[in-house]
């Protein structure tokens, strides 16, 4: 939800200055609009042409040289949502903390009006430093945000606390801030990704979900302020910041999570591709060709797991999916009935398999509300949307 949100990057001087870079890029491209002050130290770091090239609406570097503005330290941040300082080194938290303003970074984080944040970047020994914990814990005190920093190897080849949280955690944790919590502690339960059914010890029956759709959803539920729990089937995808995470490999294990984590949730989105059916007999040891006939695979159907949680006393709100070739709403009505769920979520096939985007249709009993062509990120948050709806 950054999109249209003004916010002002300050830049300092630190070696991290580099994955500002990619900060701006990653704000940029999720629609905010970045407006980037630079120290001096900084721009020894990094040009200001840098942020320029990667779609900076200004780059301020001084107080004085710019003819676009009167007042650049006040002007800057007007209007803006926030004012996030990535890198932050130990010497603008002192300054932010003490109020001092002899630059322009200095008096634009005096002057401002909207939120701060801050993402430290500094060696471990400066972090650890009573004086940088007094102005954190200070500015903690004013209403500053502080994101990070992580532990880890340093620059200067040190050990532990002081790297700046790296770009894409960073902007996840804003994205957060951005978000409406249309579903605050609301529990929800996903399913995700594809399940698996051995054959023998290396071999199986899978499908080629990617899993990415349910990720989607899980980031934007955790996001609106839901506590979610995700059941993934295997895949390498990384967990959402603040997703719990169950990881299963059959849709036999898929089930019985489910069954066991579904009494503490309100709702549940069955976004998983799950085999309708598993191998009766798998083999407990590598089927070797030539000292077998032909091997035959005998099937045995799975529970539907989506049909058994909508026939529970206490049912939580269930979503499925419906991954149609063709008659899409007619199939995905018969889907509503079928498995006693009040909302499908219906997309072709050829739409949507290993792509970032999808097309897709909410199919309840008596409507169904096509969407625009859109991410999967965007789709999760149009869901989001809607289940908030019925449930709040
Ligand atoms: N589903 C489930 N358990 C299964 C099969 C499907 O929970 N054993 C869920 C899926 O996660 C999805 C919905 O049911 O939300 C529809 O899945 P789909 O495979 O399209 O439906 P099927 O019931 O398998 O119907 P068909 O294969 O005939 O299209």
């Amino acid at each position: 939800m950054l999109t249209g949100q003004k916010i002002v990057l300050g830049v300092t001087g630190s070696i991290a200055a580099y994955k500002s870079c990619e900060l701006l890029r990653l704000l940029t491209k999720k629609g905010a609009v970045v407006s980037v002050i630079m120290t001096e130290s900084a721009q020894r770091f990094v040009t200001p042409l840098t942020f320029k090239a990667l779609g900076a609406k200004e780059v301020i570097t001084s107080d004085w040289e710019d003819p676009d503005h009167t007042i650049p330290h006040i002007d800057a941040t007007r209007d803006a949502a926030l004012f996030l300082i990535a890198p932050a080194t130990a010497n603008i938290l002192a300054k932010a903390d003490q109020g001092i303003a002899d630059d322009v970074m200095s008096a634009a984080i005096l002057a401002r009006r909207c939120p701060v944040a801050f993402a430290p970047a500094m060696n471990i020994n400066m972090w650890q430093n009573p004086a940088t914990q007094r102005n954190i814990a200070q500015l903690v005190k004013d209403g500053a945000i502080i994101l990070g920093p992580a532990a880890g190897e340093q620059a200067c080849g040190d050990k532990g606390s002081g790297r700046m949280l790296e770009p894409e955690e960073i902007l996840e944790l804003l994205e957060g801030a951005f978000t409406p919590r249309v579903l605050d502690r609301c529990r929800v339960l996903i399913t995700a990704g594809p399940t698996f059914e051995p054959i023998d010890p290396v071999r199986g029956i899978t499908n080629l979900s990617s899993g990415k759709q349910g990720f989607a959803i899980a980031k934007a539920c955790a996001m609106a302020g839901a506590e979610v729990t995700l059941v993934a089937g295997r895949t390498s995808l990384k967990t959402p910041a603040g997703v719990r995470r169950i990881d299963v490999t059959t849709a036999y294990d898929m089930y019985r999570a489910v069954m066991n984590e579904v009494s503490r949730h309100e709702v549940f989105i069955s976004v998983a591709a799950v085999a309708d059916w598993r191998i009766a007999n798998p083999a407990t040891r590598k089927i070797k060709k030539g000292y077998t006939d032909t091997p035959e695979l005998i099937f045995e159907e799975n529970p539907d797991i989506l049909a058994s949680v909508a026939a529970l006393e206490n049912a939580p709100y269930c979503v499925g999916f419906a991954a149609e070739t063709d008659n899409l709403i007619d199939n995905a009505r018969a889907k509503v009935y079928r498995k006693r769920v009040p909302l499908i979520v219906a997309n072709l096939v050829q739409d949507a398999l290993g792509q970032d985007s999808n097309t897709v249709v909410f199919v309840e009993r008596d409507q169904a509300t096509p969407l625009a062509r859109a991410s999967k990120e965007q789709i999760a948050q149009a869901l989001v949307a809607k289940i908030a709806q019925e449930v709040n």
